[in-house]
């Protein structure tokens, strides 16, 4: 019989102080997230200096408080997994030395975890019957790819952002209409709460070329960007509210008709999303409306599963420790690792 496999997983690549506690890669004992929000807000952005110092003084706190939750200590779990890459180097080497550290003292093993990776088997927990193949749309602040889960750690990548990420675009364009960091839940919030007509402005959609699965959303923060200049420029008004919509509305056309066409191409009928804008609840409504058009499942993770946390790095920890794939502790930090690359 196959024991319980519990592993204690940490992620702090960005500006989210993380640690979880999952069971058999599905089962969540606890999730602790410490967020910063509010400190990189008032810079409009995050600062990678603030988000490293800030790992430090809060991530003791953070682990203990999960072991707390999952009423375990440190002896009752099977493994320690921590996200190498990518991120911001900084901030990631707090997470991993700190992951080091445990395992060199519990004599624990250490398994990294591609923080991508995480964000994809975000969509396994709570969800045992939900399996590769897959096609996942992985859309963050930092990353957009479209992926073929081909298994749980086999991945192919279709296509990705040739310039900014699907949340980079959100971000950028809630900050030119004053809304603040993070754009994209403001710009979901003021659209849903307040209206806004979608077809108002007609912004550009990036298709790139025929075929093509790679995505480019600079195009349209230039566009948005040009439309608010020019009404200033010659003193006319603008409704926010409809710029927002018609904005969002450009960015989810493009990215549910590439889901729905590499579904089609690669002849899967199951669709994921996962990462940061997989929360957004007009990308959720539209591609759940497209994929029962098409009679695919889609599967969304909970929006606490798709911003950066640490039970998402605990479920694809789980799928490398069946494999007893481990690593040493001179493991490094790699702000640029690839989908799919093993170190
Ligand atoms: O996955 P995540 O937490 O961090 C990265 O790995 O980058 O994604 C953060 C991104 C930010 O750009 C944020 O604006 C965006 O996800 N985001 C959203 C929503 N919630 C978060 N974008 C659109 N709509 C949302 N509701
Ligand atoms: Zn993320």
């Amino acid at each position: 019989m196959i024991n319980d496999v519990h592993i204690l997983a940490i992620e702090t690549s960005c500006d989210e102080t993380a640690a979880a506690v999952v069971k058999n890669g599905t089962c969540v004992l606890s999730n602790v997230i410490s967020s910063q929000i509010d400190i990189h807000a008032e810079f409009g952005g995050v600062v990678p200096e603030i988000a490293s110092r800030k790992h430090i003084e809060n991530i003791d706190y953070v682990i203990l408080e999960a072991l707390k939750t999952a009423n375990m200590n440190f002896d009752d779990v099977d493994a320690v997994a921590v996200t190498y890459g990518p991120g911001l180097v900084g901030a990631l080497l707090v997470g991993l030395s700190t992951a080091k550290a445990i395992s060199f003292a519990t004599k624990k093993p250490l398994i990294g975890v591609h923080h991508i990776e995480g964000h994809i088997c975000a969509n396994y927990i709570d969800n045992e019957d939900f399996k590769p193949p897959f096609i996942c749309l992985v859309v963050s602040g930092g990353h957009t790819h479209l992926v073929h889960v081909k298994d749980y750690n086999e991945f192919e990548i279709l296509g990705k952002t040739l310039d900014d990420a699907a949340g980079e675009a959100f971000d950028k364009v809630a900050r030119v209409i004053g809304l603040g960091y993070p754009g994209g839940p403001k710009i979901d919030k003021l659209v849903r709460e307040h209206g806004g007509d979608r077809k108002a402005i007609q912004f550009p959609r990036a298709y790139i070329s025929e075929g093509s699965y790679d995505f480019s959303f600079s195009g349209i923060k230039s566009a948005v960007l040009n439309y608010v200049n020019k009404c200033k420029m010659a003193d006319i008004s603008f409704s926010e509210n409809d710029l927002a919509a018609s904005f969002q509305e450009a960015v989810i056309e493009v990215l549910v008709s590439k889901a729905i066409k590499a579904a089609e191409e690669k002849k899967i009928s199951k669709i994921a999303l996962a990462g940061g804008v997989a929360s957004n609840s007009f990308l959720r409504e539209a591609m759940g409306k497209a994929c029962q058009e098409k009679s695919f499942l889609l599967n969304v993770p909970k929006p606490v599963y798709c911003t950066d946390n640490a039970a998402m790095i605990g479920s694809a920890a789980y799928y490398e420790f069946i494999k007893n794939r481990f690593f040493d502790l001179d493991l490094n930090a790699y702000p640029n690792l690839r989908l799919g690359q093993r170190l």
